[in-house]
């Protein structure tokens, strides 16, 4: 079953096989429509806050012709009243075609897999792994350069101990040749060491004019304060701020990503310049959820 739970399941081959169908799809979003999944339905279990995920995953599956089903607060789940995950999935997956699940615990989409009887989409789960946003992080930069066949140095920015999505990215992006990485935080909030090859990667301690000089992708993040203790996050959450004179300071090709949501991590007035590609990042969920659907569904 095509589940979609970790960045390590992948190697290099399928992540491009999934590139490419991505940018398949987006004729179909070009053309309004398909027939591709009718019939079919989706359920979204979100159990943590979302605006990009969620409704990407939604949008994809109305792209494709499918329906919805969904669940966007856990206050109002059976979970709440004290059903186990594995309840929930076995009932779901009576329901529903395909999952996708956030929720607050890191291996609760596994469980769901493991449960449902149906293929399940990790959108996220606690502090461990994004890899649906991994893999459309990987289509945006392979949007703006030749991966794997010209030298790349990701720097990716922020909170990096518990930021699931760079946890998913990293590891992608490392699946290919000629990456360099940089993974720039205080130390309390530096990379867990699993995420961490000396081979290709170095940690920083802080955002040097020589990292924004010479990286062609940097990859920023928000200091989350819903998961850190108070006293670090009250230490660190200014610690980043991108602002025109920072980015300026970038190549003219290079690009400037983030997750989203931001906080105060970058300017507004960044939003104009050629580097700010965030906002493009957040659309390609679209197409690429749109793909890893029809691979769950045995469609493509
Ligand atoms: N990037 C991301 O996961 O955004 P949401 O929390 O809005 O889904």
């Amino acid at each position: 079953m095509q589940h979609v739970l970790s960045a390590a399941q992948f190697d290099k081959e399928t992540l491009e096989e999934i590139m490419a169908q991505a940018a398949q799809m987006e004729q179909i979003i070009a053309d309004g429509q398909s027939d591709l999944a009718k019939g079919k339905v989706l359920a979204t279990l979100f159990y943590e806050p979302s605006t990009r995920t969620r409704l990407s995953f939604e949008t994809a599956m109305l792209r494709l012709g499918g329906s919805i089903i969904s669940e966007t607060d856990v206050n109002f789940s059976s979970i709440t009243k004290g059903e186990v995950l594995s309840d929930t999935a076995r009932i779901v997956g009576g329901y529903a075609d395909i999952i996708a699940i956030r929720s607050k615990t890191p291996g609760d989409a596994k469980i769901m897999a493991d449960y449902s009887g149906v293929p399940v989409l990790n959108g996220g789960d606690g502090s461990a792994e994004h890899p649906t946003q991994g893999l459309l992080d990987l289509y945006t930069i392979a949007k703006h350069f030749k991966l794997g066949q010209e030298p790349l140095t990701i720097s990716y920015v922020g909170e990096l101990i518990t930021g699931r999505t760079v946890h998913s990215c990293s590891q992608m992006v490392k699946k290919f040749p000629n990456i360099k990485i940089n993974f720039v935080a205080p130390e309390e909030i530096q990379i867990p060491d699993k995420y961490f090859d000396a081979t290709t990667d170095t940690k920083h301690f802080e955002l040097t004019d020589e990292i924004l000089e010479t990286s062609d992708v940097i990859y920023d993040t928000r200091i989350q304060k819903e998961r850190l203790d108070l006293e670090i996050y009250q230490k660190h959450k200014n610690a980043f701020h991108f602002d025109a004179e920072k980015v300026n300071k970038m190549k003219p090709h290079a690009i400037l990503m983030h997750p989203l949501p931001r906080v105060n991590e970058i300017a507004y007035e960044v939003d104009e310049l050629p580097q700010a590609k965030y906002f493009e990042q957040a659309i390609n969920g679209v197409p690429v959820r749109m793909a890893l659907i029809a691979r769950g569904l045995g469609l493509i």
